[in-house]
């Protein structure tokens, strides 16, 4: 049985716009999330030529206009989270919320004072807040009227939003991201960017210069961070899909190696490392542009040079697997990116496949690669949940996923990886990202409402709560 660290960062992760609710409340602007109708069509919609942003409730439904109300009953919620012995809690802070158009002059006090409410009541039970500065919510505003992070201006709003949170957090959070799954972006523009088909999301070069300009802001967030604390400790956050060659055959090895290169590694490259990798030129001459065909200015790369991340933060749901050779190979769903199916993995409801071996791989590849901690801030299975009368919730499949998932942690431990901590996708059922659904549960805790927005909002805790409060007693060697 694997020793995990002593000070192991045990918790759960959320994002504001999957879960708080509240969407115009307080001062709140509209974010990118808030124009997401709900139901697996929702990035088709807002990819179609025409699409402009505008909220119509006569034809979609807006899930994320309620989330699970969480602006209202954070108190209950944390409270469940200190029951089952949370050391740390990833949420994140609505930009929109704090600068309702992006582009404003002065935050919105009442958006900043409620996220002083949320961190008090962390700190009140001990747990620890991991806070993500942007997580596939930056303001509507800035998408309609800029063009998304295409546009240069973003870096500035973007340092004057990070400047102003952590000058007013940092004191009393040590741990931050600057964005969430930068690197989801090559495949889904639209919540990382602000890009759909409409303002330029077909061209690889729009995407690759969003890129350059949230590296440029991050590391400024990074710089922020060190001079306001400098035991801060301030991470990138990637989206990585295991990504292994179909077979022995030299060509898929060569695929494998390069899909990581442009899916796994591009972005932590240039944030951990503070440098554009070597094989730039070889990933942008492939979408037929050039590096210099970018605007990046020799201040800019200095302040990446100057600035790079302290740890590395990452999602992990799945494997993916890479054959050039069969065409006609079946492909594989999964979390934003697919791949062929791979013969020896199952899959969850939502087709992703279920890997865990394939994160201890994770672990080793990014720990090796860069030689800095890293940290697990989401993995989960979106299962569907059948509540009993009583409404619980037996969900033996969610503590298996997360049971051997956890094992390969430790494996990696024993590997030699400095694993910072854990915290499980969604520890409260909210809002899925990709499909709008909140039939696509995650948490140990069940919220009881249904697609069509109906049910109490009331929280009961399934099978896998007490589970996860023994894992956590017993710092992982009960599992
Ligand atoms: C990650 C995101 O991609 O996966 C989360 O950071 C998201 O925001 C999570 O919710 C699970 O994906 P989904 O689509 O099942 O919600």
């Amino acid at each position: 049985m694997t020793e995990f660290p002593k000070n192991f960062l045990w918790g759960g992760a959320t994002a504001a716009n999957q879960l708080e609710g509240a969407y115009d409340e307080d001062g709140k602007g509209l974010s990118i999330a808030d124009v997401l109708p709900g139901g697996p069509k929702r990035f088709e919609i807002v990819n179609q030529p025409d699409f402009d942003w505008t909220i119509d409730k006569n034809k979609y439904r807006y899930p994320n206009h309620e989330g699970i109300d969480h602006y209202h009953r954070y108190k209950e919620d944390i409270k469940l989270f200190a029951e089952m012995g949370f050391k740390c809690y990833r949420f994140s802070i609505a930009w929109s919320r704090i600068f309702p158009n992006g582009d404003d002059k002065e935050p919105n006090e009442a958006g900043l004072k409620f996220y002083d409410n949320v961190i008090a009541e962390c700190l009140k039970y001990d747990i620890q807040p991991v806070l993500t500065i942007s997580h596939y919510e930056m303001p509507l505003n800035l998408v309609k009227n800029y063009g998304g992070w295409k546009n240069r201006k973003l870096i500035d709003f973007y340092e004057r939003y990070a400047s102003v949170v952590l000058h007013r957090y940092a004191k009393s959070v040590k741990y931050w991201m600057t964005f969430n799954e930068i690197n989801s972006a090559l495949h889904f523009p639209v919540m990382g960017q602000g890009l759909v088909k409409s303002n330029g999301a077909d061209d690889m070069q729009n995407i690759y210069q969003a890129w350059h300009n949230q590296f440029v802001a991050g590391a400024k967030a990074v710089k922020i961070a060190h001079e306001i604390r400098p035991d801060i400790m301030i991470g990138c956050m990637l989206l990585y899909a295991t990504t292994y060659a179909y077979d022995a055959n030299p060509v898929n090895q060569l695929a494998a190696l390069k899909e990581n290169q442009t899916f796994n590694h591009f972005c932590g490259d240039v944030q951990v490392r503070g440098t554009y990798p070597a094989y730039t030129e070889s990933v942008m001459n492939r979408y037929g542009f050039s590096f210099k065909d970018l605007e990046v200015t020799d201040a800019d790369l200095k302040v990446l040079k100057e600035n790079p991340v302290d740890y590395i933060g990452f999602s992990y749901y799945m494997s993916t697997a890479v054959n050039v050779i069969d065409k006609k190979l079946a492909t594989a769903k999964g979390n934003l990116v697919g791949g062929v199916k791979n013969p020896f993995l199952e899959a969850s409801d939502w087709g992703w496949q279920i890997d865990p071996t394939g994160l201890r791989i994770a672990l080793n590849e990014l720990y090796n690669r860069y030689q800095k901690p890293v940290f697990v801030v989401e993995n989960g299975l979106g299962a569907i949940d059948k509540p009993d009368k009583n409404n619980f919730v037996q969900d033996d499949y969610r503590i298996d996923y997360l049971r051997k998932h956890i094992e390969a942690i430790g494996g990696a431990v024993e590997d030699g990886v400095d694993v910072m901590g854990y915290t499980p996708w969604g520890c409260i059922d909210l809002v899925s990202a990709s499909t709008g659904q909140m039939s696509k549960r995650y948490g140990f805790i069940y919220v009881d409402l249904d697609d069509e927005g109906h049910g109490t909002l009331n929280r009961y805790k399934k099978a896998s709560f007490n589970w996860y409060k023994n894992v956590i007693a017993t710092n992982g060697k009960e599992l």
